[in-house]
């Protein structure tokens, strides 16, 4: 069998996005719409990637070059036709494939039906059109008793020519020999005095050879032009993943205000209450329960853990049993062991917490390792940070009890079963068993309260 090879067509602004980023860098549910293109050419066995940059190419081969994709600039935006020059399509394996690069919701699967159809009926050009019921801006799709005839674009488009709900997806698979005999041909004679691969049709045509409008899935037809379309595209792919997580036993609330992305594993049973992200390669066990607005990224978090309500963990790790916020902040490197209590307003950041350990109120643990069953009192705050710019580390024990208000400034070490009286400002080690109390004493100055008010 030929081999088949892809040229993706990247060049353009994206003007109607109207964002500085180039319209294919753009996310769409977590990954970069061109990757999701490129992603499905690769699905549909395709052997080279060549993508056409032009504006914001800089930031188009950073993502892409270190991946093995070769980026090809168009010097000037003069139409599709001459994107797919810049590829240099002679130099490409036999059968190519060319696909814009802002159709996020494209598929392998959807790619390889349509490339069985062109190679079963040995065509020269093969059209991968949708039958919409609005069909836009898109090109119409011209036929004559049911055969193809030529891509109208609407800017050329007559009135009733703008009837027709056929539509070309801008997908399309050619013979090399195909490309290299008739794009040299195609000139810019239209309203945007641009060169348009389209044109590609009626040459072929006009030559005599066969050319096929494969009528493919409407999703194809689905390409990004502007913010509202960008953000179509993602409620769509976020809904596919919500749905597939409930068809493997996970509770999503309201699968229409729940956002993971593909790369996140739920376990069944969990329950995932609107408003929350899941983001990149979290794994969440099963029997969890995420309540509203949460946010995890790159997190690993065990079986029956609790994430209360507005919750963000980025890169934290999270044992079995743990009862999280609601309103708790783990930031990257913080390991929290089985069944401990991460309450309110409790920020940690590079932190190894003890299993069974709580923190249940508005503290700061940063730089710090907590042992087991230690219990850390409402607003205690390790002093990581010196006056000289380093970050310093505080050692708790097991069994420990930091009371209320207290500061650890690092480095510090608390010794296991010892207690830390509240208020106490540490800057000395506490010897395991001990009692440390560092506040100034208290005086109680016997009926001076009257005395300071002053008498009427
Ligand atoms: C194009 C098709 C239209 C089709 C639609 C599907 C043409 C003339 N029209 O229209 O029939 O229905 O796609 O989405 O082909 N690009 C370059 N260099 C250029 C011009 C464009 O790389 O000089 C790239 C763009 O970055 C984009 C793709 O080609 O990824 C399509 O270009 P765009 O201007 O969006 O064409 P449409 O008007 O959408
Ligand atoms: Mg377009």
């Amino acid at each position: 069998m030929a081999e088949l090879s892809a040229i993706v067509l990247a060049a353009g602004k994206g003007t109607r996005m109207k964002s500085p980023l180039p319209k294919v860098l753009h996310p769409v549910a977590g990954v970069p719409m061109i990757q999701r293109v490129l992603r499905a050419a690769k699905n549909c066995d395709v052997q080279e990637l060549r993508v056409v940059v032009g504006y914001g190419e800089a930031l188009i081969r950073q993502l892409l070059e270190p991946q093995g994709v070769i980026c090809c600039k168009q010097q000037e935006q003069k139409g599709t036709a001459d994107a797919v020059a810049a590829a240099d399509p002679a130099s490409m394996s036999e059968h190519i494939l060319i696909v814009n690069g802002d159709h996020p919701l494209l598929t392998g699967r959807q790619l390889k039906k349509c490339y069985e159809q062109f190679v079963a009926n040995n065509c020269a050009l093969a059209v991968v059109t949708a039958c919409l019921e609005k069909p836009a801006s898109l090109g119409r799709i011209v036929r004559h008793q049911g055969e193809i005839k030529a891509i109208v674009e609407v800017k050329d488009a007559s009135a009733a020519t703008l009837e027709i709900n056929e539509v070309n997806t801008g997908i399309y698979f050619a013979k090399r020999e195909t490309i290299e005999a008739y794009l040299p041909q195609i000139k810019p004679h239209n309203q945007q005095k641009e060169y348009y691969f389209t044109d590609m049709v009626s040459l072929c045509l006009e030559s005599g050879e066969k050319v096929m409008a494969i009528e493919g899935e409407p999703a194809m037809a689905f390409g990004v032009n502007s913010q509202r379309e960008l953000a179509l595209a993602g409620k769509a792919l976020f809904r596919e993943k919500a749905f597939q997580l409930m068809d493997d036993g996970v509770v999503i609330i309201d699968p229409e205000n729940t956002y993971i992305e593909e790369t996140v594993q739920v376990g069944e049973g969990s329950v995932i209450y609107p408003g929350t992200y899941l983001k990149g390669s979290t794994r969440l066990d099963s029997f969890c329960v995420v309540e509203p607005n949460c946010f995890i990224q790159d997190s690993v978090v065990g079986q029956s853990v609790q994430v209360r309500m507005g919750s963000h963990l980025e890169k934290a790790k999270v044992d079995k049993n743990v009862v999280l916020g609601p309103y708790a902040r783990l930031r990257p490197d913080t390991e929290i062991g089985e069944g401990a209590r991460i309450g309110n307003f409790v920020e940690m950041k590079k932190v190894k917490f003890g299993a069974g350990s709580k923190a249940n109120h508005l503290a700061y643990l940063g730089d710090a390792e907590v042992g087991t069953n230690t219990n850390i009192g409402c607003g205690v705050i390790t002093c990581n940070y010196a006056a000289d710019k380093k970050k310093y580390k505080t050692k708790i024990g097991n069994d420990v009890f930091v009371g209320s208000d207290s500061q650890l400034v690092a480095p510090v070490e608390v010794g296991d079963s010892s207690i830390v009286a509240s208020g106490s400002t540490l800057t000395k080690n506490v010897p395991e068993g001990a009692l440390a109390i560092a506040r100034s004493r208290q005086e109680n100055k016997e009926g001076y309260a009257e005395k300071f008010r002053g008498k009427d």
